[in-house]
Order: C-alpha cells, then sequence, then structure tokens
C-alpha cells in the first residue's frame, strides 16, 4: 500500500487523507455485525431458527455464530468449562432445558421483557431457562368420530380397546405427559390409567407421532396422542403426498385433564438458557429477548408450526384451522418435571412398550 502510494507520487498529506478515507469506505463495507457477535448451542435443526437469526442480525447488528450440537449439548458444555464460547443454549423440552440447569452449566437472567413476553409456567422461577415456543400433546383421532372433548384420563377407558395408537412410552414427549398426570392424578391413578391404556393398544407402542394419522388413515386405529406440529407439517405437505393424507384423515382434540381446576391441555415447549461462561452475555439476553417479540414469535410459531408462548400473537394458519387456540395447562412445566424419572419408571412397571 506504501509503495503504491508513493508511485502515485501525491503528497504525504494527500496521501494520508487518502487512506483515512479509504479506512472510512472499508469500515463501511465491513459487515456492521463484525463488531458484535454472539455463540448459539442448538440441538434444534438449523433450518427451523435461521430465519429468525437473521432477523435478528438485521435488526441489532449482532452475528449469531450457530453450532448444531445433535446429541450431548449439556456433556459438551461441561467438558468446555470455563472456556466454554456458549453464550445460550437451546433446546426443546422443558426436562433438557432443566438437566442442563441441573448440570451446572446455566446462569440466572433477570429481564422484564422475558418476564412479561413467557406465562410463568413455561419458564424457570429463577431466570435459569424460558420456553419460547410451545407443542401441544393433542388427540388424533378418524374424521367420522363424534368427539366434542376429550380427557387425557379417557384414553383408558375400555371403549378404546384396541382402538388407541401411540409411540413408545418412554419417549420424552410422553413421559413429560405421564409426569404431568402424575402431577395432576398421582402416581397410582397414573399406573392404572397406563395399564389401561396398554390394554387398549392396537399395536405396540412405537414408531413416531405422525404414524398415528397414518394408521388411524390405515384403519388400525381410531386415536391417539401425538405432538400439534407435526398436524402442520402433514397438513402443509404437497398435495397427493403420503403426509398430507395422513394429516387430511384426522381430526385434532385438544385434551384436559379430569382434574377439574385445570382445564388446559399439556403442552411442552421449545426454550433456551443462557450458558453459565457466556462470554457474551449481554448479547445472549439481546436475542432471548428479540426471540419472544411480537414479530419474532409470529415467525417462531410458523417455522415448525407451534405456538407462540406470547400472547395476542397470530397463530400459523393452517394450525389455527386445525387444532385452533389453546388453553395451557396451568402447571409449572418445572412442578411437571420433577416426575418424569417417576414417569419413566412407570412406563417399564406397567411393561407398556412390550
Ligand atoms: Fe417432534
Amino acid at each position: 500500500m506504501t509503495d503504491r502510494l508513493r508511485a502515485t507520487g501525491r503528497s504525504p498529506l494527500r496521501a494520508l487523507s487518502s487512506l483515512v478515507s479509504i479506512a472510512c469506505l472499508a469500515a463501511a463495507a465491513l459487515p456492521a455485525h463484525a463488531a458484535e457477535s454472539l455463540t448459539l448451542y442448538t440441538t434444534r435443526e438449523p433450518g427451523l431458527i435461521q430465519p429468525l437469526l437473521s432477523a435478528f442480525t438485521a435488526t441489532t447488528k449482532i452475528q449469531v455464530n450457530t453450532v448444531f450440537v445433535k446429541d450431548g449439548l449439556l456433556e459438551r458444555v461441561k467438558a468446555e468449562g470455563a472456556r466454554s464460547p456458549a453464550d445460550l443454549l437451546m433446546t426443546v423440552d422443558a426436562g433438557n432445558l432443566l438437566d442442563l440447569v441441573e448440570g451446572g452449566v446455566t446462569q440466572p437472567v433477570k429481564s422484564a421483557a422475558l418476564e412479561s413476553a413467557i406465562p410463568a409456567n413455561l419458564r424457570g422461577a429463577d431466570g435459569q431457562w424460558f420456553g419460547l415456543s410451545m407443542r401441544a400433546r393433542v388427540l388424533y383421532a378418524d374424521k367420522a368420530l363424534k368427539i366434542n372433548s376429550f380427557r387425557y384420563e379417557d384414553l383408558a377407558d375400555p371403549k378404546w380397546k384396541g382402538k388407541v395408537c401411540i409411540r413408545a412410552g418412554q419417549h420424552p414427549y410422553n413421559t413429560a405427559l405421564i409426569a404431568s398426570l402424575i402431577a395432576h392424578d398421582g402416581e397410582a391413578k397414573t399406573e392404572q390409567w397406563l395399564r389401561g391404556v396398554k390394554a387398549n393398544l392396537a399395536r405396540k407402542a412405537t414408531g413416531g407421532d405422525r404414524d398415528v394419522a397414518r394408521d388411524i388413515l390405515g384403519g388400525i386405529c381410531d386415536v391417539g396422542l401425538a405432538n400439534s406440529y407435526y398436524v402442520g407439517q402433514m397438513k402443509a405437505s404437497k398435495e397427493g403426498s403420503d403426509a398430507r393424507k395422513w394429516g387430511d384423515a384426522i381430526q385434532v382434540i385438544r385434551p384436559t385433564f379430569a382434574n377439574a381446576k385445570s382445564g388446559g391441555t399439556h403442552v411442552n415447549i421449545s426454550g433456551a438458557a443462557v450458558a453459565k461462561n457466556a462470554p457474551q452475555r449481554a448479547n445472549a439476553v439481546k436475542l432471548l429477548e428479540f426471540l419472544v417479540s411480537e414479530s419474532a414469535q409470529s415467525l417462531y410459531a410458523q417455522a415448525n408450526y407451534e405456538y407462540p408462548v406470547r400472547k395476542g400473537v397470530a397463530l400459523d394458519p393452517i394450525i389455527g384451522q386445525a387444532i385452533g387456540e389453546l388453553k395451557v395447562d396451568p402447571l409449572p412445566l418445572t412442578e411437571i418435571a420433577k416426575y418424569r424419572k417417576q414417569a419413566s419408571a412407570l412406563v417399564d412397571k406397567v411393561g407398556f412398550d412390550q
């Protein structure tokens, strides 16, 4: 550079002023986010959240370095220790978030924006984790059936003998539901319920949530429990595809608990926690706050047909039509998660997956 300037034969002062303007131009041409960044560890498919992260960067000029950690998020952050570059840890299932908290890799956050946007039952009381979107465990039922309302407890009713399809009881989606039944009805009643549902199974408890819809279409079963967002995925599939046929074969009911005080449907969440050793703690909080803003919540809900945690945000149109607004079981997810191990032990005890 110096040699080239010299070769132009301009005065040193002019050369300096050129240099300054070049430097200014270069600074302006640099991506504005170069100065600010944060590192996000996520177990969620990066494609799902990328539109949100791009919107965050466009708004705040803060770059997000995304690290997709398919398995072993807790182990990895633990192993990295104080040198971990992770600022924000994102995953699904309240149980997984609590594992991060109990594993000592998170830190508390106090934020009025987060507290006002996220209902108290969907976040840690101590600010150690925050729910960002919800998925409901709903009833898929044959369209021909007339079902006005349904309680989770009803699935054990002998009238459904040989008519129930569900994935493995040990799957986290089911252990979380079983844990919430323990919280509502107690362990003894929940064991009885599990035995009843097991007796009603049309096939082994296995496969995925979409297979419930597939097997309803196939005439193997009439009803089953599965997550709400799969309804959106199936109904948005290409016309004529198998998934579309499964999605179109079912009606979806939002079950409640027999416990009269509740009147809500069991949900789980996707969520995030600020890492204990976050080098960019403030930026991690900014991203969390952005993710619960009105515009991000609507994007978030549509990215995977989930429910926004923030009140007043429009649902994805497919979910709105097929399932509708949710009344959420008010029991705190932290309370439900306490019974996770008990739930898993009950599944084994009654041989649910055998
Ligand atoms: Fe899923």
